[in-house]
């Protein structure tokens, strides 16, 4: 088994990803977040609202909605511009995208190639002349590369007559611009300032498996960062913006540095909105893949708004006296992806030993407890009332099934952090052993102090 299948496999067998619908045979690029995973999602989200939002003083905040006015995408340039390129195969109809096909087509003889963002004129002339194959019936026979909207559609309203055509949102940046006058009316901040929010995201996309790393709804996080581009450079705000991005991943995160990379954007890839696209890229096990982007929207988003609504976006610098748009920065980070970095990055074995040594902060478990015994109900007893006590504080489980060996195994394969044992000494002096995951060391803590070892761990 490669390290993806072992991934997928533990993931669905340990309640933390499931396939979605899968009842009824699946619908493809869905995924369900189970019991584990749920949490682990969760921990990833409010380490990100703690780092980018509570930590800072120009952080606002925000939950939009997800359905908004179609007129909301039509000045973001999302309805015409946000796009896949598309081939059908003349002779078994299926339909993929061109740009993947290529790059796998150039992948398959060892050479790298990007395409993404070529116009369907390119990409046709490259099918050609390269002679691709169909990936399902082997002919050759495409039609010409078409674009696709990413957006998917859906109605509001009961009665047909009256239902109107919405979108699910694309990006949740959105949100953000078409509530910069509320926040500036409500909080009167100075610049620069960020709106920042975390929520689900759809595109109706074609994806080449790879588990959650490419699917129909994710979660984002995202904030704009706005300023004043006569008073600060926009290249040392997308460098500031640069490092700290690179902090959270390293740092907080703790992903390895030599599994991530910066890639530019080229011309041809970067979206219609930024003048500028840098992607961290991880290693995953199917290559380096993008895992968040900094874009330098401009004041492209704030300036459509403005001319569409008719509503003034502008921001008055009383020291310069002086109204203007803002421009932004903004820095996207994948939610979902980020779970799959973390879950490619934690995975470990020693041995027959599997563990995911995932960061405590962000483990689903921050400790389990056990009885040595499950049949000496004095044992029992002790380790319910610690466990009740530490559920007061902290995401634990408990657990008094088998031997004290599986239930290593079992919380280790989770990335329980720390196994917490209450045997007959502890009766004696109101002391347990705790295990550490990482190393498989014991050390032996008094009952009193097992809340603090688990905040000191935590911290
Ligand atoms: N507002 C900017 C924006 O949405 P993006 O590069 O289109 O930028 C942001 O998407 C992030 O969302 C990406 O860096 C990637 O991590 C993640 N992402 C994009 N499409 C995805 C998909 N179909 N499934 C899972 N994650 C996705």
């Amino acid at each position: 088994m490669d390290l993806m299948e072992k991934i997928v496999s533990l993931a669905k067998r340990r309640g933390f990803v499931y396939p979605g619908s899968e009842i009824y045979g699946g619908l493809a690029n869905t995924f369900d977040y189970g019991p584990l995973g749920v949490e682990l999602l969760r921990n990833i989200i409010s380490l990100w609202w703690k780092t980018f939002v509570h930590k800072r003083d120009d952080m606002f905040g925000l939950d939009s909605a997800i359905l908004m006015s179609p007129k909301v995408w039509e000045a973001s340039g999302h309805t015409a511009s946000f796009t896949d390129v598309m081939v059908d195969c003349k002779s078994c109809k299926i339909r993929t995208r061109a740009d993947h096909l290529i790059e796998d087509h150039f992948e398959s003889q060892g050479k790298e190639k990007k395409v993404e963002g070529f116009t369907p004129e390119e990409l046709t002339k490259i099918m050609s002349s390269e002679k691709i194959k169909c990936p399902s019936c082997g002919k050759v026979d495409w039609t010409a590369a078409r674009r696709f909207n990413l957006l998917f559609e859906t109605k509001v309203g009961i009665v047909p007559e009256n239902q109107s055509q919405v979108y699910l949102r694309g990006e949740i940046a959105q949100g953000m611009f078409v509530n910069f006058k509320n926040v500036l009316d409500s909080f009167s901040p100075k610049l620069p300032f960020g709106i920042a929010q975390a929520g689900k995201a759809f595109r109706n996309e074609i994806t080449k498996g790879n588990f959650i790393f490419r699917t129909l709804e994710f979660n984002l996080a995202e904030f704009e960062y706005f300023f004043n581009p006569k008073k600060e450079k926009w290249e040392d705000q997308f460098k500031y913006w640069q490092d700290q991005m690179w902090e959270w991943t390293t740092k907080t995160l703790n992903i390895n540095a030599k599994n991530l990379r910066w890639r530019p954007h080229t011309d041809e890839e970067r979206s219609h909105y930024s003048k500028r696209t840098e992607d961290i890229e991880y290693k995953f096990p199917f290559g380096f893949k993008e895992l968040y982007g900094l874009a330098y929207r401009t004041d492209f988003d704030l300036k459509n708004h403005t001319e569409k609504s008719g509503v003034d976006l502008t921001y008055f610098d009383q020291e310069a006296n002086e109204r203007f748009i803002p421009h932004v920065i903004e820095p996207t980070f994948g939610i979902s992806r980020t779970f799959l970095a973390l879950l490619v990055e934690s995975y470990s074995q020693d041995g027959d030993r599997k563990y995911l040594k995932l960061d405590p902060k962000l483990a689903p478990y921050k400790a389990a407890v056990f009885p040595l015994l499950a049949n000496k109900p004095d044992l029992v007893k002790k380790a319910k009332s610690i466990y009740d006590d530490l559920k007061k504080d902290f995401n634990v489980d408990f657990d008094d099934r088998g031997n004290i060996g599986k239930r290593y195994f079992s919380q280790d394969e989770i990335g329980t952090p720390y196994c917490i044992t209450i045997d007959f000494q502890t009766l004696e002096d109101d002391t347990v052993t705790i295990r550490d995951r990482d190393n498989t060391r014991q050390e032996r803590v008094k009952v009193t102090e097992i809340n603090a070892f688990l905040q000191k761990s935590l911290s």
